[in-house]
């Protein structure tokens, strides 16, 4: 069974997928982390992200994703990969089609025959279209800035809260506007905006959700 999990920057996505795959004893794959390791390796190499240097950095570059940790080129960067600057350009990178073509059929291969909760921006749309949930998942752009203040705090990265939702704004800006897949939601997906939800009462609607409808 595949679980599609969508929706901007900080709506919450992560917590919700990771603890909903918990509960259902469900594999859990972090599509973000995939860009954002691509992003990583770009930004350390120098490399400019457009798609011809980045076409070619794909050619020697090897992704993989299990035990909820992502490995670029057989090294865990699960820890390298959360700054702002990376989160900008993991938006960049994950604009160019090379790029997108490359990490959809991943994400495909890394989830065929499992049962698995996958998290991204086009996993309900392009990715699984015939996913058996699609939820998406959204808050307000000031709440997600908050949200993510908090957690860059929490992790002990240098920020102040301007700077986030500034960035924020951006994301957004760059993630639905983009030509190759851009964020929408899929028209069977069940919207959740969580701008006034503790994320745990979001998971436990979802699994109501699927609950209620005998799948499980
Ligand atoms: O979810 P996140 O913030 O870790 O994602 C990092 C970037 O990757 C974000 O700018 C959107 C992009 N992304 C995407 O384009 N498609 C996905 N399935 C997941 C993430």
């Amino acid at each position: 069974m595949i679980i599609a999990i969508d929706g901007p920057s900080g709506a919450g996505k992560s917590t919700v997928a990771r603890l909903l795959s918990k509960e259902l004893g469900f594999e859990y794959i972090d599509t973000g982390a995939m860009y954002r390791a691509l992003a990583y390796k770009a930004y350390i190499q120098g490399i400019e992200i457009n798609e011809i240097e980045i076409a070619e950095m794909l050619k020697t570059t090897n992704i993989n994703y299990y035990d909820n940790q992502i490995y670029l080129d057989g090294e865990n960067v699960e820890s390298l990969i959360r700054e702002e600057a990376i989160s900008l350009a993991a938006s960049k990178i994950s604009a160019l089609k090379v790029v997108r073509e490359k990490m959809v059929e991943i994400q495909r291969k890394i989830a065929a025959n499992k049962n698995a909760v996958l998290e991204g921006r086009d996993i309900g749309t392009i990715v699984f279209p015939d996913a058996d949930y699609k939820f998406f998942i959204t808050a307000s752009v000031e709440e997600r800035a908050r949200r993510r203040y908090e957690q860059l705090k929490a992790n002990k990265l240098k920020t102040d809260y301007a700077n986030v939702l500034n960035d924020m704004i951006k994301r957004d800006k760059n993630d639905s506007t983009r030509q190759f897949s851009p964020l929408k939601m899929a028209e069977d997906a069940v919207l959740i905006d969580t701008s006034k939800m503790e994320l745990t009462e979001v998971v436990k609607y979802i699994a109501g959700y699927i609950g209620g409808n005998n799948v499980l």
